[in-house]
């Protein structure tokens, strides 16, 4: 199968990741396109210490890249709404997919690129440039299509939420976590693009044009930022059971769409409310489905450039592979699936809640903790509750660390045998999930 070319514009946090993936998981990736993916030519006005551009074309000239006759599809990665905008266009004009990460280009002009790009029978893909790497394009176009959307909700700026999160568990300097922010590589070129709340009106555009069918119209968003936010607002609201959340709003009302990005106080028991950090998350209300949450990391280099090859994929799918196989039913194409061994349960690992029922008298415990220890087992936690007057026997709960199902289930079986444990022992896998 030919090759599908592909020429990276730009090489900053998310151009490194994105080369640095693609060369990482070329294989897998190239299993689910049903082609290679090559990466033909880069063009950077300098390079990255983040990534290792000695075997490939690089040129310092980015429009070289989409007059380069031999390149399927122009990744723009370079930012900005100008320079990306003439670049994108022309290579359009050339005959070349696009495909970017740029949601202030997508919010701006995306009328006007998409009009060129259906004229010109390419595709123009974007899905990197709403939340990172969460799939949240894929999933309303897509996987929600048959919904009437009602609303959708989200945090869509990272470095926005890293700020407020960081002020209200430790108390830190605004100032201090944006600078943070900025050397972690999650800020935009010009940070009150996230503080003020542009950032992230630019994605709300975006996501309301695909939820509602409208055009992109990113002049009508109410957009409001966190500069005014004071630790003391954090607190009181955190008093009465709420939690301050940057977020961008598109609700259908009978009057007309609702577009807004704006401080506000979540209850605290939401999901979306306990959202921290960088990551990114997405609340759609869609009337059959009611509500869907997506959440992951919404900035940074690999996220983001997980989102960009996915489009990728996309893309080379449509070059390469005949109509009825475009996305192949397993993800991966048919002759790249191979059977692996799938583990039994006896060797799979992970921590235990463990509760027994045991006579209260001296050595039980040391009795159960030295069978655990003889398999290689360590308590990470322990509660053992007082017998009540009329009982002979107490609760003892233990945590274990991760361990063999075998190891455990053996190390259980000899805890049975104790006189001194008179029930069969309850266990509940744990997994942290972190
Ligand atoms: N500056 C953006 C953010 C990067 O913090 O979310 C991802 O669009």
């Amino acid at each position: 199968m030919k090759p599908v070319k592909i020429g990276i514009c730009g090489l900053g946090t998310v151009g490194s990741g994105t080369v640095n993936v693609l060369t990482r998981n070329g294989r897998v990736i190239n299993a689910r396109a049903g082609c290679d993916i090559t990466i033909t030519q880069i063009a950077a006005r300098r390079d990255n210490p983040n990534c290792d551009t000695a075997s490939f074309n690089v040129t310092r000239d980015i429009f070289a890249v989409a007059d380069n006759p031999e390149i399927d599809i122009l990744v723009e990665l370079i930012g900005g709404t100008t320079v990306a905008k003439d670049l994108v266009l022309r290579a359009i004009a050339n005959g070349k997919h696009v495909i970017t990460a740029n949601k202030a280009l997508i919010a701006h002009h995306g009328n006007e690129i998409f009009a060129a790009a259906n004229a010109k029978g390419v595709t123009v893909a974007f899905e990197a440039a709403v939340a990172g790497g969460i799939p949240i394009i894929k999933a309303i176009r897509e996987g929600l299509s048959a919904n009437k959307i009602e609303w959708l909700a989200g945090i869509i700026n990272g470095t926005g939420n890293f700020i407020l999160t960081e002020m209200r568990d430790k108390g830190r300097a605004f100032e201090d976590v944006l600078k943070e922010a900025q050397a972690l590589g999650y800020a935009e070129a010009d940070p009150t693009f996230d503080v003020e709340g542009i950032d992230a009106a630019h994605k709300l555009v975006i996501l309301a044009s695909l939820a509602f069918g409208i055009p992109l119209q990113f002049d009508k968003v109410f957009t409001e930022g966190i500069t005014r936010v004071s630790p003391q607002d954090v607190t009181y609201a955190e008093e009465l059971g709420y939690r301050i959340k940057h977020l961008g709003i598109a609700r259908r009302s009978p009057n007309g769409i609702e577009l807004r990005v704006h401080p506000t106080l979540i209850p605290e028991k939401r999901l979306i409310a306990n959202v921290d950090g960088v990551m990114n998350a997405i609340v759609v209300k869609g009337d059959a489905v009611g509500p869907t949450l997506y959440y992951g990391a919404g900035a940074g280099a690999e996220p983001t450039a997980s989102s960009v090859i996915a489009d990728i994929v996309d893309v080379a799918r449509t070059l390469t592979a005949d109509p009825e196989h475009r996305v192949p039913y397993l993800g991966f194409q048919q002759e790249n699936l191979r059977d692996k061994a799938i583990l039994p349960i006896e060797e799979v690992e992970t921590a235990y809640y463990l509760r027994m029922q045991a006579l209260d008298k001296p050595g039980v415990l040391s009795k159960v903790a030295q069978i655990l220890s003889d398999s290689g087992i360590s308590i990470e936690a322990l509660i053992q509750k007082e017998a009540k007057d009329d009982e002979e026997t107490v609760p003892l709960i233990l945590l274990t660390n991760r361990a063999l199902e075998k190891h455990i289930v053996a190390a259980i079986t000899t805890i049975e045998t104790l006189d001194s444990i008179t029930a069969p022992v309850t266990r509940i896998r744990m997994e942290s999930l972190k």
